[in-house]
């Protein structure tokens, strides 16, 4: 079954499924790790509910726009913003599909990309996307749960990627440092 799609995943939003929400610890690496925004761009890619871009942009600083394929969740994501002009900015796009000229910058200092990772269907073209996309010098944030984390009979035990899922994330790029969280690894990948 194809699961990076908008057949899939609209109809989850649609009827009010949930994800796993950030909590402090996870939160607190991703500032470590990617720092403080000062205006320039970030790209929150399949974002959801959108808290993971609305905190890069309010926090940290960033110009942020999230993207997801699934209109639910960008719609859920935009009502959240409170005021004119404070939230970030909130695109349906298809990140493996889509013409990424669709996104408002060419390049970004900062992509994340959270719980989405295991989901896409043909993880190195993902990936090559967003070599394309991830400025000199800018930090791609992957936040994923890996495989062996969950006893072997647990219903959630397949939500993780493989070894080598790992191997073709990290691959090709020039500085690549994780962080365990539970069932969790964060990645911050620079070019
Ligand atoms: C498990 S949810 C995680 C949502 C959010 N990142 C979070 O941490 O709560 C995966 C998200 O990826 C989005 N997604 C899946 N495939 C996508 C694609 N090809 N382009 C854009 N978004 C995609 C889904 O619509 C969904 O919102």
């Amino acid at each position: 079954m194809t699961t990076d799609t908008a057949a899939y995943w609209e109809p989850l939003w649609a009827e009010g499924r949930r994800y796993r929400q950030l909590n402090d610890a996870e939160t607190q690496l991703l500032d470590e790790h990617l720092g403080p925004g000062c205006a320039r761009p970030a790209l929150d890619i399949g974002c959801g509910d959108g808290a993971l871009a609305r905190h890069l942009h309010r926090e940290l600083g960033y110009r942020t726009t999230g993207v997801d394929c699934s209109p639910s969740a960008i719609a859920l994501a935009a009502s959240q913003d409170t005021g004119p002009g404070l939230g970030p900015v909130w695109k349906c796009l298809d990140i493996t599909a889509d013409d990424l000229s669709a996104l408002p910058d060419p390049a970004y200092a900062a992509i994340t990309c959270r719980l989405v990772y295991r989901w896409m269907d043909d993880k190195p073209a993902f990936v090559d996307r967003i070599h394309r996309l991830l400025a000199p010098g800018g930090t791609f944030w992957v936040v994923t749960e890996v495989a062996g984390r969950r006893a072997a009979t647990h219903p959630l035990q397949d939500l993780g990627i493989t070894p080598e899922e790992s191997e073709v994330l990290t691959a090709g790029w020039s500085v690549v440092r994780t962080a365990d969280l539970d069932v969790l690894r964060c990645y911050a990948l620079r070019p």
